[in-house]
């Protein structure tokens, strides 16, 4: 999980748009989904735009996915952009808020079109959203999951609580082994 420029102000920044809480309760936040998922997160934030680009070379062939909020580098870093897209995993980018709602030069995110999706607008609880939709995309991956869900949902278990993030289709996927995915 990366986090860029400013958002280790987090709670005392704009809070009228980004909120009160740090940026540390949203990790917590973020590091208790993961366990509901077996999964462990691993976060670092950086004001530095060389120096995620970095974590992010890092991160390949080590880490299964990468959530990033990019904070005001998705608007214009090609660097990072080129650094995700040699990524080896899905990519998950986060908003506090809803860029698309705010300043026209917000409109544009060079990191969505190397990531699986957007979450934005949400606030904290994208950082969870954030989460469960790379254990949807883990799961839909994994080698005893159904290759191609059907139209009328899941076959085996329940359905997922939410639309897979790495299918645009929409479709429903279950967990292998008949688990339920919530
Ligand atoms: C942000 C949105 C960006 O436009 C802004 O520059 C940020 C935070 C968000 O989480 O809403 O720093 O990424």
């Amino acid at each position: 999980m990366l986090s860029g420029p400013n958002l280790d102000l987090l709670g005392d920044r704009q809070p009228e748009i980004y909120g009160r809480e740090a940026l540390a309760d949203h990790i917590r936040q973020a590091v208790d989904e993961a366990a509901r998922h077996g999964m462990v997160i691993e976060h670092h934030q950086s004001n530095h735009e060389g120096e995620l680009v970095e974590l992010v070379h890092a991160a390949r062939h080590r880490a299964a996915g990468i959530v990033v909020n990019p904070g005001a580098l998705s608007h214009y870093s090609w660097a990072l952009h080129d650094a995700l897209a040699a990524f080896d995993g899905p990519v998950v980018e986060v908003h506090l808020s809803n860029p698309a709602s705010r300043e026209p030069w917000r409109h544009t995110s060079v990191v969505a079109p190397v990531a699986s999706g957007t979450i934005a607008g949400f606030g904290g609880l994208g950082y969870r959203l954030a989460v469960h939709a790379l254990a949807g995309i883990f799961a839909a991956s994994a080698p005893s999951a159904p290759s191609a869900p059907s139209a009328g949902g899941a076959r085996r278990g329940e359905p997922t609580e939410y639309p897979d993030a790495g299918n645009p289709a929409g479709n429903q996927v279950d967990m292998p082994e008949g688990k339920v995915f919530q």
